[in-house]
């Protein structure tokens, strides 16, 4: 069944991703059964986007009972679940107004044509420079991928956007040598995913804040991976009392279902007039009363609290496994947002952990990745603890070449 469907999938799927040869029917909870009923316990998250789970009733419940009413009007006209779901982020965040559409990079996108927007309606046509960090991650349209500091993500496509220009993460002297008065935002993540799980010093940030407000530009934190809790607060910005113009969301916000968003102060967003933006299914009802239910259940059962929480027990674990390993060189990340880096290539731990029975992911060759939903357990963790511990026990007595 399995190989069959594999087969199927290499003859019809856009070959853009290397699979694993696992095949998913189901899941529960941190639970995922394969289509010949094995079982694994997942550390993914399908990449830190089902906070909550797989298969959540109450979002389920959410989901169907906004079905079976109306699935799609446009935003020519009101629903009461986008409204509603606007609400909750504004009451619970630094903005003013949301922007809604389907995914991070649809988000990031919009922030982008909206710093543009605000320079453009100021009558600063020279200011449209955006400067983003090394190793960041922002997507994959023209936009998104040319705000990515990451070569790798941009070859291929040149002529990439113009009006994007690259500084390293954490270092606020390099962003001062590259602020200019052609700069009209500054795009970062808070805390960085895809390149590293790299936490900046606390005060970074604020001197970034600092920085773009002396020179006019607007601050955007693209909060794609680490909004929605993941981080142990909220919002991630939230860690550095630290407010931005522009925020970007998505993946966890509908816990697998696709949605974006785009939040902004009154003053910014206001560039975003009739006709200046749009999405054909941005805030459809059946997904947004979804991501109500999401939210709603965060508060309910104190999600954000309980990641933090679960955060430092993981941490601890961790810790004790570089203690213990010779090749673990470091321990990074906040909350269910981890890293390990390792000092040998961490492909080859990845699938040890899946024939084991535990997803984790690796970003950056020799990052090893644990974004887990954020109602792991402590029991799961220990789990997925004793099998790195044999993992990596294999792994030092097998010559560096040979992994
Ligand atoms: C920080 C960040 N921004 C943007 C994106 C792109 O999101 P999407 O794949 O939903 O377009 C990602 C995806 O991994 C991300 O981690």
């Amino acid at each position: 069944m399995r190989t069959q469907i594999i087969n199927q999938a290499e003859k019809v799927i856009a070959s853009t991703y290397n699979r694993f040869p696992l095949v998913f029917e189901k899941g529960c909870k941190s639970t995922l059964w394969d289509v010949n009923g094995k079982e694994y316990t997942d550390f993914v998250a399908g990449i830190a986007v089902c906070n909550l789970g797989h298969a959540n009733p109450e979002i389920a419940k959410a989901l169907l009972r906004q079905a079976d009413l109306l699935f799609h009007v446009s935003n020519l006209y009101y629903t009461l679940p986008q409204v509603e779901l606007a609400k909750w982020l504004v009451d619970h965040s630094f903005a003013d107004r949301v922007f809604f559409c389907n995914s991070g990079a649809e988000a990031n996108e919009a922030a982008i044509k909206l710093a543009r927007k605000n320079s453009y309606d100021k009558g600063n046509r020279d200011r449209f420079k955006i400067l983003t960090m090394e190793k960041s991650f922002h997507g994959r349209t023209f936009a998104t991928l040319s705000a990515t500091g990451q070569q790798k993500i941009r070859e291929g496509y040149d002529p990439v956007l113009s009006g994007f220009d690259y500084v390293p993460f954490n270092d606020i002297d390099a962003l001062k040598r590259k602020m200019s008065e052609s700069v009209c935002a500054v795009m970062l993540e808070p805390i960085q995913g895809e390149g590293g799980v790299i936490c900046p010093a606390p005060e970074y940030i604020l001197q970034v804040r600092q920085l773009c407000d002396q020179a006019g530009a607007l601050l955007i934190f693209d909060e794609v991976q680490t909004g929605i809790g993941r981080t142990g607060k909220f919002f991630a910005y939230e860690h550095f009392n630290v407010e931005p113009d522009i925020m970007t969301l998505a993946k966890a916000l509908g816990n697998g279902l696709p949605i974006g968003a785009m939040l902004a102060k009154e003053a910014t967003a206001s560039a975003f007039q009739a006709g200046a933006h749009a999405s054909t299914f941005g805030g459809t009802p059946v997904i947004t009363a979804a991501a109500l239910a999401v939210v709603q259940l965060f508060e309910k059962e104190n999600i954000v609290e309980r990641c933090r929480q679960v955060g430092v027990y993981f941490v601890e674990q961790l810790m004790s496994l570089k203690d213990r390993h010779e090749l673990v060189e470091d321990v990074r990340g906040i909350g269910l947002l981890l890293g390990l880096k390792l000092k040998i290539s961490g492909a080859p731990i990845v699938t040890e952990c899946m024939n084991k029975g535990f997803l984790i992911n690796c970003t950056q060759e020799n990052i090893l990745r644990f974004i887990p939903p954020l109602i792991i357990t402590r029991e799961e963790i220990d789990a997925l603890i004793s099998c790195l511990d044999e993992i990596l026990m294999a792994s030092s007595k097998v010559p560096s070449t040979a992994l």
